[in-house]
């Protein structure tokens, strides 16, 4: 067994073609939606193998993989529009997933937002995805997938990939290169303009849910969240709220 870094320590393993993770409440959820984008062309994303001893087995998916900063291959606009346009490509096999099952129905890890137009991946984020060069070819870690808007989704995307990100590690560029990048990403994406206008308030409001969601899992007792509010990324989180809210007009102005 190999230790895959890139996400919790210590928690995810490679064997051969396999990937062990562990198993949640809500991963039959996750692996009916696996399978339905198999079944139906959606093949850039792992497939379920079992359940073995608390854990899932997916396959592994062939690719690079990065994390923040994002320098290389994974800071390319190349790299960028072409996660855009993966992203549309799942959130279309997902929205015919929620035609043939009431998803909202089933457990997921975040709480389904309505309207319910597809499954959002949840965490889009530049170290969930198997790059080809500098072509995103894949994307795993579906715990956080939920019934929700397409908005909903794009706009955490957009955050990680721009990235809007204050910190110091996590930044690339400045104000002027991360709102390119978020037009080059919606571009892709083949974002609506009713969507590109709502996209700022989306970010802001989906960052004010996953502080939520951490504050809640952390008075619940959840170790990793605890130790995230310890590490103080729910201020980091907050800091990005500001730097939306400072910069929205040239956002919008690079968004139309
Ligand atoms: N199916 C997979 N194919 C290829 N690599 C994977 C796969 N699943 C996980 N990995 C690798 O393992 C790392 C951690 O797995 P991930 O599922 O993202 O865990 P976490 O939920 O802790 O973020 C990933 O960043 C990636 O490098
Ligand atoms: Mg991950």
């Amino acid at each position: 067994m190999e230790i895959l870094n890139g996400g919790r320590d210590n928690a995810i393993f490679k064997q051969g073609d396999h990937v062990f993770r562990p198993l949640n409440p809500w991963s039959p959820s996750v692996h009916k939606l696996l399978t339905f984008l198999h079944d139906n062309g959606f093949h850039a994303c792992p497939e379920v193998i079992g359940i073995e001893g608390g854990q899932e087995i997916l396959t592994f998916m062939d690719g690079d993989t990065s994390n923040y900063p994002l320098v290389g291959a994974i800071g390319t606009d190349a790299a960028l529009m072409s996660a855009g346009a993966l992203l549309c490509d799942f959130h279309d096999v997902s929205a015919q997933f929620l035609v043939s099952e009431p998803a909202q129905n089933l457990p997921w890890m975040l709480t389904p937002r309505p309207p319910f137009e597809v499954i959002c991946h949840g965490d889009y984020a530049p170290y969930n995805v198997a790059l080809d060069g500098e072509r995103v070819v894949g994307v795993f870690d579906f715990d956080t997938a939920h019934p929700a808007p397409r908005l909903w989704d794009v706009a955490y995307a957009v955050y990680c990939w721009a990235p809007f990100k204050t910190n110091e590690y996590d930044k690339l560029g400045d104000i002027n290169t991360q709102a390119k990048r978020a037009a080059l990403f919606c571009e892709a994406y083949g974002l609506s303009a009713p969507e590109k206008a709502g996209l700022i308030d989306a970010m802001i409001e989906r960052l004010h849910a996953l502080i939520d969601f951490m504050m809640a899992e952390a008075k619940k007792g959840n170790a990793a969240f605890v130790e995230n509010m310890k590490d103080g990324h729910h201020l980091c989180y907050l800091n990005d709220i500001a730097y939306l809210k400072t910069h929205r007009e040239k956002i919008e102005a690079a968004l139309t």
